[in-house]
């Protein structure tokens, strides 16, 4: 059996048969506010309290104190995991991004070594984009990092920024291919609200849930909730009542009506 690294959301860690595979890599693509730095955080911080795995943050947020800030609206204390040695954020800039790579030989592996990092979190990847002049270049910068963290025998999460999840031809990015899964948080309008979807398309060499699971932002992180049951068309965004669900429901109405 392979050994896993749960997420320690319980929903979550039951659709990918008990967690990530230890020190395989994951990207997780969403649009903007979908919750990725949330879950991302979430899997460092769990890591950190529940499965004594220290974690490495590699983000390119501008703003550091922004960044602690959120984390701790989710009663989540950073620094206080960076003081006892659990945790090490790095913040960078786009323009430094292609020597930190290079740096996974030198400083950083010293650091990875030094502290026992199990876990990885990279917010996010997109800023690769940025920072590589050409496609080619990216796919070497993204395959020679991804790989670096798997021979560090590290799991890491990789963010990724994407508004247009269907019919995506624009990003040069290979990740999702380089990766060993490949987790979507999308939005999704139900009944004309706007709610949060997470699905799971691909686990190199796993079993996992093959349905798309409704999810919130609450106080404590992500909460994943049941499946969109009766519902067709989630993943176009707005899922439509399966003709079974629309006859059961018209049905009723018309029992109701009728006084039973
Ligand atoms: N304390 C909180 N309680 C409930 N929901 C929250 C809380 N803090 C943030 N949120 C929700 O989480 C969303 C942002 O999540 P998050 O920052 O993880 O998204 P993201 O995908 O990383 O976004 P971006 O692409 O902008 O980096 C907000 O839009 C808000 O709805
Ligand atoms: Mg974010």
């Amino acid at each position: 059996m392979l050994e896993r690294a749960p997420f320690g959301i319980e929903a979550l860690d039951r659709m990918i048969g008990g967690g990530v595979v230890k020190g395989s890599a994951t990207v997780v693509e969403g649009a903007p506010g979908t919750g990725k730095t949330t879950l991302g955080m979430q899997f460092i911080v769990n890591g950190i309290e529940k499965f004594q795995e220290p974690g490495l943050i590699l983000t390119f947020e501008e703003f550091p104190s922004q960044y602690y800030h959120d984390a701790l609206n989710f009663g989540w204390d950073l620094k206080k995991y960076e003081e006892s040695g659990m945790l090490k954020i790095i913040f960078s800039d786009p323009s430094t991004v292609a020597s930190e790579v290079e740096e996974l030989g030198g400083g950083l592996e010293t650091l990875i070594d030094e502290m026992g990092i199990k876990r990885c979190l990279v917010d996010s990847l997109t800023h690769f984009e940025y920072a590589a002049e050409e496609s080619d270049s990216l796919r070497e910068m993204e395959f020679d990092f991804i790989t670096s963290l798997k021979r560090e025998g590290i799991t890491s999460l990789l963010l990724r920024e994407n508004s247009n999840l269907l019919g995506d031809t624009s990003s040069l990015s290979q990740a999702p291919f380089i990766a060993d899964n490949y987790f979507i948080l999308r939005y999704v309008e139900i009944d004309s609200a706007i709610s949060k979807a997470i699905l799971v398309l691909k686990m190199r060499g796993s079993q996992h849930a093959k349905d798309i699971r409704q999810f919130h932002i609450a106080k404590g992180g992500i909460q994943i909730m049941e499946k969109f049951v009766g519902r067709q068309g989630v993943m176009s965004g707005s899922p439509v009542k399966t003709d079974a669900d629309t006859f059961v429901e018209a049905f009723s109405a018309f029992g109701k009506r009728k006084g039973k």
